[in-house]
Parts: structure tokens; sequence; C-alpha cells
């Protein structure tokens, strides 16, 4: 969880615009790169990586390129927040760099932001099931918010988010130095393209676009963040059943010009798609997040309509996109 111990002896290669990020140990923001918006998505020919174009050393060639295997907690770490760093403000649901309790740094995502308590959920639902299918997601966790902490911060705009967020948050760990994906200058194998549009797909996150891949290199490696957009349906539930099967709309994905190897990837990952697994991934979703929801009587309720819902998807998968040959 310690990102500060994690990053100790790895390669300091950094280039440009990872200098630009913000640095944990001289804590000021001095700029982040965001995405060109143009009207018309880039026109990206690639061709698939060629295998010498990896540079693994001779017999250390790993099974999966660029997929880490992930330490799994059976329930998410609980922080207290100590001190408030420093907003992202590039995040819509402004987002911020806080230090815990266990002098970790994590992204924070409020409850009171605009998007949500949902989006929290979200966030833990696909997260956790990404992890849980060997996709490289930064560790997440609960962190409770004393609203005190609001006095000593002076922009209003944060101090009402912080006043309006008493209580638990999502935290996930902090990468330092990661910098964002940029589809026309980054490339990712076909294999773990597949493995990444296939779960985009499965949770409906429309979310992972050349617009805004929500996808970050840390130490060169990509890592998934940002799906509070996944799982439309639980804003609507009794229409929920009707989009089941609604094909994925894929054309806008980050990925999809890398020739991602869906049919592989729906192999692999749907029959890892169990009632244990979602039961599981929905177990780590706080009982205060599930109450009031309409038609539910119960936390457990919701639990059991987002694992019915997952399982008849991974079951009847006629929502995966047709790819462009
Ligand atoms: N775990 C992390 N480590 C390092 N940087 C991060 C991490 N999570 C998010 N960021 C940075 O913060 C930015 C905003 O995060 P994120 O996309 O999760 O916020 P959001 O409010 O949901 O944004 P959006 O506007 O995309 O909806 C990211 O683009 C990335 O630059
Ligand atoms: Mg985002």
């Amino acid at each position: 969880m310690d990102t500060l111990d994690r990053s100790a002896g790895e390669p300091t290669t950094l280039c440009v615009t990872a200098l630009l990020t913000w640095d944990h140990r001289t804590p000021e923001f001095t700029g982040h790169q965001r995405h060109p918006t143009t009207l018309n998505p880039p026109t990206i020919h690639k061709q698939p990586p060629k295998k010498s174009d990896l540079h693994y050393p001779p017999g250390n060639q790993p099974q999966k390129p660029h997929v880490t295997p992930h330490k799994i907690n059976p329930v998410l770490h609980n922080l207290t927040l100590t001190r408030y760093i420093a907003p992202l403000r590039e995040g819509g649901s402004l987002p911020a760099i806080v230090e815990a309790d266990d002098l970790g740094t994590y992204v924070i995502k409020f409850t009171g932001a605009g998007q949500g308590r949902k989006a929290l959920i979200a966030e833990i639902i696909t997260g956790e099931l990404a992890r849980r299918l060997d996709l490289p997601v930064p560790e997440l966790a609960l962190i409770h918010l004393d609203p005190l902490i609001a006095r000593a911060e002076p922009d209003p705009e944060i101090q009402e988010l912080l006043r309006a967020s008493a209580g638990l948050n999502l935290a996930m760990d902090y990468l330092p130095h990661s910098i964002g994906y940029d589809p026309t200058t980054h490339t990712t194998d076909p294999h773990l393209a597949g493995h990444i549009l296939w779960l985009d797909a499965y949770t409906n996150n429309v979310d992972r676009t050349w617009r805004n891949p929500n996808l970050i290199l840390w130490h060169r490696k990509p890592y998934l963040i940002d799906h509070g957009a996944s799982l439309i349906f639980h804003h609507n539930w009794p229409g929920a059943p009707a989009t089941l099967t609604r094909p994925y709309q894929a054309q806008d994905h980050v990925l999809i010009n890398d020739h991602p190897d869906l049919k592989a990837a729906d192999t692999a990952l749907a029959p890892r798609i169990t009632h244990d697994l979602l039961t599981e991934v929905t177990r780590l979703i706080p009982d205060q997040w599930l109450t009031d929801e309409p038609g539910f009587p119960t936390p457990d309720d919701v639990r059991t309509a987002y694992t019915d819902h997952l399982l008849a998807r991974a079951t009847n998968r006629a929502w995966l996109p047709e790819l462009p040959r």
C-alpha cells in the first residue's frame, strides 16, 4: 500500500510529461497532461506489435506481457484521512491526493461529489472484478473523512466537498509519476487490449475512450482507473433487464486500434465470472452506500441484484461488440 516504499529502487527513467506530474516529496502540483479535445477521433493505423518489439531479456519472457499478478485482500482496508494534499483538478469529480493514517498517499473519490455514491459503488465492483481477472488496477480502500479537516482548506469549493463527504469515501493507491495513456503514441498488445475491452464491454464502461482514456502508465505499465461511469444499469433498476444484452458501443474505445483479441478474452474471462466471485466483490461495498435504494429493503437485496444482473450478462454475452476487421 505504501507508494513511497514501492517506488524505491524502481528504475527512474522519466519522460518530460512524467516530470510535469505531482511529486509526493515536494507537495506542489505543477500541471498535468490533458488530451487534446478535437471534434473527431484521430485516425490511427497501428500494426500489431512484433515479438521483437517487446525487448524482454532472453530466457525471461513472461507468459502474459504487461499483466502483473495482484495480491487480493478479502476486504478493503479501512483508512482515516489525515491530510488533504492537493486536488486533481482534471478529474470531473474533483478527486484529490490525500495522506492517510498508514502514511500512504491515495487518490480520494468523494461521496459528496456530483456523481454520488453510485459512482463509488461502480469503482469498487468494476475495479475489484478487474483485479480478480488479473487486470492491473491500483489497490482500493475505504477512507474515513472527518469534516473538521475542511477548516484548514482555503478553497470554498473544496471545503464544501469535504463537508459533504463526511464519513466513508473511496481511496485508491496513488501512483506517483504516472502519466496519462496517449493512444496516438502508446501501444497495447492485442492480448491485454482484448482483456481490457472485454471488461469494459461486460461492465458497460463508457469512459475509456480516446477522449478520456482512464488508463495511466506507471513504471511503463498500464493501470486501469476511473470506473465510476460503468454499470450504467444501476441508475435505473426497473429498466436494467432491458439492457442485459444491448451491444456495447466500442468504436470510441481507447484501445480499438490495437487489434484487441476479444475472442481470446471472452474465452478466458467469461468462465471466471461466477456467482461466488460476484458475491465476494459486492460484499466489499459498505452497507451505508446501499441503503435507501428504492425497491430494495436491505443492502443485501441490492448486492443480490448486482450479482444476478452481472451473472446474467456473463451467461448471455450478446452485448459483445462487433469489431472492425
Ligand atoms: N491512482 C492514481 N494514481 C495517480 N494518478 C491518478 C490516480 N487516479 C487518478 N489519477 C489522476 O487523476 C485524474 C483524475 O482521476 P479520475 O479520472 O479517476 O477522476 P474523475 O473525476 O472520475 O475524472 P473524469 O473527469 O474522467 O470523470 C486521472 O486522469 C489521473 O491523471
Ligand atoms: Mg477520468
